[in-house]
């Protein structure tokens, strides 16, 4: 069992079959030591990439991204899901979150990706792959590379790896929870 893998059994726990509540190490309150260990094993993973930038989403995302981009000294650029009145020329995708059944969009400025990088998409959750599917129109957009998806917790039992990985992207996450039952959290073995 790793280090997120404990601490989901610690300070995790299943509302249902569907979520978990994280709030007091990754949504709400953050950890930024075990945050450090997260990102630690992220680049670690993905040291052969020549990673330029790392990417995510706000709000939850910002955290790994951030340590992740201090241990690879690259920027960290997240995505925004509402308009400033101060962007102007922005890439943009649409975006439909089951967990919580609406539509957003994801937001960023062109000044900050282009077809020179390399980029690292960090994020806390991987559901249904919605979210990161959006990231994933923005990069295109801008003619950058994506090198790798790294997932703080993967919810196996729902599609989001399959369908990233049906598009050739490797995603790597830290915990990958098989099942979830009102009080029980199974993970998959053989990561
Ligand atoms: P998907 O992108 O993989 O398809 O997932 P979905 O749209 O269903 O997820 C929408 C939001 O809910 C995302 O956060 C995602 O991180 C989060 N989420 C999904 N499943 C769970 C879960 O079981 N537990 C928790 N705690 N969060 C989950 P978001 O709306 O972007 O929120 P935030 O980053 O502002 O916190």
């Amino acid at each position: 069992m790793n280090i997120l893998e404990s601490a989901i059994l610690e300070y995790g726990e299943a509302i249902d079959d569907q979520v978990i509540k994280v709030d007091a190490f990754i949504n709400q309150q953050v950890d930024p030591v075990l945050m450090d260990q997260f990102a630690e094993a992220i680049v670690a993973h993905f040291k052969q990439h020549k990673i330029t930038k790392v990417l995510t989403i706000e709000a939850s995302g910002i955290a790994p991204a951030l340590l992740c981009a201090l241990k690879l000294k690259v920027p960290m650029v997240f995505l925004k899901k509402q308009k400033p009145s101060t962007l102007k020329d922005v890439y943009s995708a649409e975006v439909f979150s089951f967990t919580k059944q609406k539509n957003y969009t994801l937001m960023l400025d062109q000044q900050y990706l282009n077809e020179s990088d390399q980029v690292l998409f960090v994020d806390d959750f991987l559901a249904n792959g919605a979210a990161c599917k959006g990231a994933i129109a923005i990069i295109q957009q801008a003619h950058a590379k994506l090198s790798g998806i790294a997932i703080l917790i993967e919810k196996s039992f729902q599609d989001g790896r399959a369908l990233l990985e049906e598009q050739g992207y490797e995603v790597y996450s830290l915990a990958r929870i098989q099942k979830l039952e009102k009080g029980n959290i199974t993970f998959l073995t053989g990561k």
